[in-house]
């Protein structure tokens, strides 16, 4: 299927001054951050607990992923109630008390929307289940009539992202259900006005509660094309989100605009970040049109492996792209779905986008990946736009790479019957003090997922006042950050060796050695660097510096 691409027309934008523009954002993924209640899962008190590190990190704000009533079946993703926080997590108080901690210390709060699939288990889906085909319950969600003498067989080809079709069937009935994810996370029908509505109400909700923005999960998705035609893709990579009838489609905009409007309604810059894994950058570029969403993930910075001049190419192709539409770039290297870049960056083919790993596979180089990584982060906050960290990252923390197969609960695990080992390894509870039991993420010394013992090198309380730690290292760069004004400056490439990055952001020069030999380091103070200068003038192999 080819997609035609419409160049928009170029307007002149005013670029305003919103914090979101500039913003270093952090990513909480609560039931992994901290467990102040020890029964093994991350809570918002623990949440609050940490407000004091977070501060001292230096971050603008905070994005927690899914608090909201689950069953779970998706780590929260899979949302039984848009408006309440499930007692895994604590209570609604509990969030407006960590909201207003953080708050005071000047962290904004950006929360996690989940608009193309509720849980199975939500009160819409349930009753769409008690009544009969055709009603007004069903019409919330997309149903459809198998194939087949007696529907026997799913009503289109379509797969799900986690592996398997994308439809399940009611029990004695010809009527099957979509869900591209899990068949707990049931398609909401987003043609239907009161689904609309609902997510409109949904939104008001927390803004009103004192949010200042909102994550919006596959944003790319809640449009389908009408009659769901047909679709197969050969390309598991294409099928795993980018192109077909159920993604990117023309209408999603239509949301967008209507929720720009909503978050208007509302004092302060609220802002929507978009999850839309679309290619090209032309194409994301639509979802932060300037009467849309705010920010979109750049997924391509993220699955550049490392070499200098695919860094550039994709710095330079998404900040045209966004700039077209007025709109800041956003630079992220890891999140909950993806490997954890310093383990990506310690493989022999960092280019590849593993899907998890385990014992079984090609185990990174961790001194190596680490030491990327941290020259990856001089990169990132050197550019201008938005700049993501996802928890532990500050921490040079590694995927857990040989979890056993028995502690595994990321559905896409389960659904490609453990082919793809799927992203638990992402995801394991944080170090903060070396000695303890779960090295004090818990309470109670429990966790939810066994972490590596190469953590209790990576624990905060370890790294905490160390000059060369990453931890510290994180510290220094975002102080940098702010006191240069990178975020809001602009990049100016210069020539510069095979393999090098070399670029000035105001009155700063940047340059980053993506070879694994030593080059020259340009003259002018040394502000920070990746890896200590022994050798005046030399610039260590993998590593980066600031200059002034
Ligand atoms: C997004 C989330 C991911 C979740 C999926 C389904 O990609 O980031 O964690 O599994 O949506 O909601």
């Amino acid at each position: 299927m080819s997609i035609h691409i419409k160049e928009e027309p170029m307007t002149e934008y005013r670029v305003g001054a919103e914090w979101w523009r500039s913003a270093v954002i952090y990513q909480i993924y609560p039931r992994s951050f901290a467990d102040a209640n020890g029964d093994g899962i991350g809570d918002l008190v623990g949440i609050s607990s940490k407000i004091p590190y977070l501060s001292s990190l230096g971050i603008d704000a905070i994005w927690l992923s899914p608090f909201y009533r689950s069953p779970q079946m998706d780590a929260g993703y899979d949302v039984a109630d848009y408006c309440d926080v499930d007692p895994l997590f604590g209570r609604l108080d509990d969030f407006d008390r960590m909201l207003e901690q953080a708050h005071e210390k000047g962290i904004k709060v950006i929360i996690d929307l989940v608009p193309n699939h509720t849980s199975s288990a939500h009160s819409w889906f349930q009753s769409a289940l008690k009544t009969p085909v055709g009603s007004a319950e069903r019409n919330r969600y997309l149903f459809s009539d198998g194939k087949g003498e007696n529907g026997e067989f799913p009503p289109n080809k379509w797969q799900s992202v986690f592996g398997g079709d994308a439809w399940s069937r009611i029990p004695g009935e010809t009527q099957w259900y979509l869900h591209l994810f899990d068949s707990s996370q049931p398609d909401l029908n987003w043609e239907c006005p009161e689904v609309r509505a609902e997510f409109e109400d949904i939104l008001r909700f927390w803004l009103k509660r004192g949010v200042d923005g909102f994550r919006v999960d596959v944003a790319h998705s809640l449009v389908k094309v009408p009659g769901l035609p047909d679709w197969e893709s050969e390309d598991p990579e294409e099928s795993a989100m980018n192109v077909g009838p159920m993604w990117d489609q023309e209408g999603v905009h239509d949301i967008y605009r209507s929720w720009n409007k909503v978050l208007k309604e509302f004092a302060g810059d609220r802002m929507l970040v978009a999850e839309a894994w679309v290619q090209p950058q032309s194409r994301l570029a639509r979802y932060v049109r300037s009467d849309e969403m705010h920010q979109a993930f750049n997924f391509d910075y993220l699955l550049t492996h490392w070499d200098a001049r695919a860094l550039r190419e994709v710095i330079d192709t998404s900040m045209a792209a966004a700039a077209h539409v007025g709109a800041p770039t956003t630079w992220v290297m890891s999140n909950h779905d993806t490997v954890r870049h310093t383990s990506r960056y310690g493989l022999s083919n960092p280019g590849t986008r593993p899907r998890g790993i385990d014992a079984s596979r090609e185990q990174p180089d961790e001194a190596l990946g680490l030491r990327r990584a941290r020259a990856a982060a001089l990169l990132t906050h050197a550019l201008p736009g938005s700049a993501y960290i996802y928890q532990g990252e500050e921490l040079g923390l590694p995927e857990h790479t040989t979890l056993d197969a028995a502690h595994r609960q990321d559905p896409r695990f389960f659904r490609t019957n453990g082919e793809e080992v799927g992203r638990d390894g992402c995801r394991v509870p944080i170090p903060w003090v070396s000695g303890e039991a779960s090295y004090g993420f818990s309470t109670a010394g429990e966790s939810w997922l066994p972490q590596p013992e190469s953590f209790a090198q990576y624990s905060a309380d370890v790294q905490q006042g160390n000059p060369q730690s990453t931890l510290e290292l994180y510290r220094q760069l975002l102080q940098l950050r702010r006191e240069y004004g990178l975020g809001s400056g602009s990049l100016t490439w210069l020539p510069s060796a095979q393999g090098v990055l070399l670029f000035d952001n105001g009155p700063i020069r940047i340059v980053i050695n993506l070879t694994d030999m030593a080059t020259a380091l340009p003259d002018g103070q040394l502000l920070i660097s990746s890896e200590p200068i022994n050798q005046p003038y030399v610039l260590p192999a993998n590593a980066a510096a600031w200059l002034r």
